[in-house]
């Protein structure tokens, strides 16, 4: 049974934890309360072993239109400092099962951060991404100087966050922000399809494939290599690992245990 929230709606379907924005009237501005709640979900869903996967998505008009203004907007330095203003956020970053951005709309500010917190982003051809943070005074604060130059290189992360400008889902999807772009009657689907697809595999294996993917923006290549050699020989002491490879020489499915 989904817990309920003010500002989140939570569905479960077959090992899928869906968990969908809702402040329509802000355009899901992302503002304490969201994160309280969306970081306390993720932290139930982590616990719960019935959850292989997880799918972050916001409305039609907008997947999030960045932090809430209104709440930063009387805030000074030292409050911000002292009170370590929005890093609350990193709750998503260190949530160790997969989790997928599905993204129609706007996804500015946070909201552009948020999905890239995800692990990978499936866009609606109807998404638009931006870091507008210039254009109030700021700059990024939940991670998209550092994400985003990671996702899609410095030429195009300076462009975005000097200007301000907002790219659509294709150039998105052109410079690697974006796993895929789909119409938008299909974005649920899709997403659905593919976290389904992830929960049926073996919990450990997933889990790690994260972890050594994770890696890669961490540390140099060679250490990296190290890192994802020792998990993928770990995983040989797995009975999911001896279902796999027998599922496959006996052409049948893979009856995954996470164990
Ligand atoms: N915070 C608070 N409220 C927001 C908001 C935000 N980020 N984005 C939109 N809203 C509110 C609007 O104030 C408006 O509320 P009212 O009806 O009460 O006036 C409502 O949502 C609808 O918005 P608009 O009328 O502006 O809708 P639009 O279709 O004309 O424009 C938009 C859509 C282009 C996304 C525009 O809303 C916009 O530019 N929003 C702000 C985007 C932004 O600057 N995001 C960055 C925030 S800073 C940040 O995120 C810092 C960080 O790195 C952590």
């Amino acid at each position: 049974m989904a817990e309920s929230y003010e500002t989140l709606l939570v569905e479960i379907r077959d090992g899928v934890a869906i968990v969908t924005l809702n402040r329509p009237k802000a355009l899901n501005a992302l503002n304490a309360t969201v994160m309280t709640e969306l970081v306390a979900a993720l932290k139930g869903f982590q616990a719960d072993a019935a959850i292989g996967a997880v799918l972050l998505t916001g409305s039609e008009k907008a997947f999030a239109a960045g932090a809430d203004i209104k709440e930063m907007q009387g805030l000074d330095f030292v409050d911000a400092y002292l009170g370590d203003f929005i890093s609350g956020w990193d709750g998503v970053g260190a949530f160790r099962k997969p989790l997928i951005a599905a993204v129609a709309g706007f996804a500015l500010g946070g909201g552009c951060e948020l999905a890239m917190m995800c692990d990978f982003i499936i866009a609606a051809d109807t998404a638009r991404f931006g870091q507008p943070e210039i254009t109030l005074g700021i700059i990024p604060g939940m991670g998209g100087t550092q994400r985003l130059t990671r996702a899609v290189g410095k030429a195009k992360a300076m462009d975005l966050c000097l200007t301000g400008r907002m790219m659509d889902a294709a150039e998105a999807e052109r410079c690697g922000l974006v796993a895929r772009v789909v119409p938008y009657e299909r974005l649920l689907d899709e997403a659905v399809e593919a976290a389904h697809k992830i929960a049926g595999f073996s919990q450990p294996a997933v889990g790690m494939a994260k972890e050594a993917v994770d890696r890669a923006f961490e540390q140099t290549l060679s250490e990296g290599l190290r890192f994802e050699r020792r998990l993928f020989h770990s995983l040989f002491a797995t009975d999911d690992q001896k279902e796999g490879m027998a599922a496959f020489i006996e052409k049948r499915r893979a009856v995954f245990k996470n164990r």
